[in-house]
């Protein structure tokens, strides 16, 4: 139903001159909004001429695709080559979904940082870059939502050779990753205002189904949001799965150098994750993943055990036995009996659950360089890392 309005809008632009939002954080909505449906709330009204300068604030808002987008007036959306997926700011504003590509930079909160032609396939080629500027003075860390996000499998030593994604140039060691890397987030500090590069390398000469979409969240120095120092991952919540990285299904289907089946455990890692202690909760229990015998290969001969030992206290190694890829729980007892464990050290193919009371409650992740032989110890054997589940305990 088409009604005719006649209406004279006078709009008048407060300059916000060229530095516009990202530094005054608002927007003034200059634009009358003729593309919603105000007909019905008008009829039998007479109209006149008007002017309108509405101020809101750029805050985040949600859009319908799930996506975070941010508020801004239309024509800054425009200006940003962002999508615009619905209103905020009481219909004033649109909330924009800023995307980008390789060889872009941007400094606007929740960009999202897709491959080429995300979702289809990407071949691979140069080298694709992203530069993340602060939106603001205030911002001490970037968040990486790997929303969507699968690469080449590392080699079959766990070393990410066809393909890595690389992030440098804040104050967070974040080691070379590849493979899939779906549902995993990382914190990352900026170093002052110094930009943050995120970098995917993947490699032409290898036909792989590559594609990527990571969620960057800029998170102010006061937010309740932010990883403590020194965490690479962050959780919270009274439970929750955490996945190594890489951690998946299949094996790698390449070899190690030692010829046999390789790993999808990522070599070189050395790094913390930590887990928010709830409000009533003082301690914590780890256990491997249910119904997954695979969930726990962290050394060791993977294709040369049974059920019997995958996934069980058999295949649990522990302290002095393991040096060369492990997971340190500190001060650990055993779930079932309190006993202490007498070590914060664990590998092997099975991992019999602990509980801790240790404070921050944290867990460090530890691989080598390879899957090699040692002195003492046969090659490891198609590992794929381990996924745990972990479960706060009241006090
Ligand atoms: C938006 O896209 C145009 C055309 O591709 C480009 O010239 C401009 O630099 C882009 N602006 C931003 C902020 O990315
Ligand atoms: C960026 O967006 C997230 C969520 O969408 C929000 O929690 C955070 O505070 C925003 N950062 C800034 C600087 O506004």
């Amino acid at each position: 139903m088409m009604r005719k309005s006649y209406l004279i809008i006078i709009t008048v632009f407060v300059a916000v001159t060229a530095n516009t939002i990202y530094n005054t954080h608002d927007s003034v909505a200059d634009e009358f909004d003729n593309d919603l449906d105000h007909h019905e709330e008008r009829e039998g009204r007479i109209l006149f001429p008007f002017v309108s300068i509405v101020r809101f604030a750029n805050t985040d808002c949600a859009s319908t695709n799930t996506m975070n987008g941010i508020c801004l007036a239309r024509r800054e959306c425009n200006n940003l080559n962002g999508t615009i997926t619905g209103t905020c700011a009481s219909r004033r504003g649109r909330c924009c979904v800023v995307s980008r590509t390789c060889g872009s930079t941007t400094n606007v909160n929740n960009t999202y940082f897709t491959s080429p032609g995300y979702p289809a396939a990407y071949a691979g080629g140069q080298a694709c870059t992203l530069i993340v500027n602060r939106c603001n003075n205030n911002i001490c860390q970037l968040r990486i939502d790997f929303l969507d996000f699968v690469i080449a499998q590392p080699d079959g030593d766990g070393v990410c050779v066809t393909d890595s994604i690389t992030i440098t140039g804040g104050n967070t060691i974040v080691p070379p990753l590849c493979g899939d890397l779906t549902g995993q987030t990382i914190f990352v500090d900026f170093n002052g205002n110094a930009a943050i590069t995120i970098a995917v390398t993947a490699t032409l000469a290898t036909t792989f189904a590559r594609r990527w979409n990571m969620r960057l969240t800029q998170l102010g120095c006061d937010c309740p949001g932010l990883a403590p120092n020194g965490c690479l991952q962050y959780y919270t919540g009274i439970t929750d799965t955490i996945n190594s990285f890489n951690y998946g299904t299949g094996a790698n289907t390449l070899l190690s150098a030692s010829l046999v089946t390789g790993t999808r455990q990522i070599a070189n890692l050395n790094y913390g994750i930590c887990i928010r202690m709830e409000a009533g909760y003082c301690a914590i229990q780890y256990a491997q993943t249910a119904n997954d015998v695979f969930s726990f290969t962290v050394t060791g001969d993977v294709e040369g055990a049974d059920n019997t030992v995958l996934g069980t206290a058999v295949g649990a190694v522990n302290d002095g036995a393991c040096v060369t890829d492990f997971v340190v729980i500190p001060n650990p007892v055993v779930a079932a009996t309190a006993v202490p464990v007498g070590t914060d050290r664990f590998c092997g193919l099975g991992f019999v659950p602990v509980q801790t009371g240790a404070k921050p409650f944290v867990l460090y992740v530890v691989t080598d360089g390879n899957e090699g032989a040692t002195a003492t110890t046969p090659p490891d054997v198609a590992n794929r890392g381990f996924s745990l589940t972990y479960t706060q305990i009241a006090c």
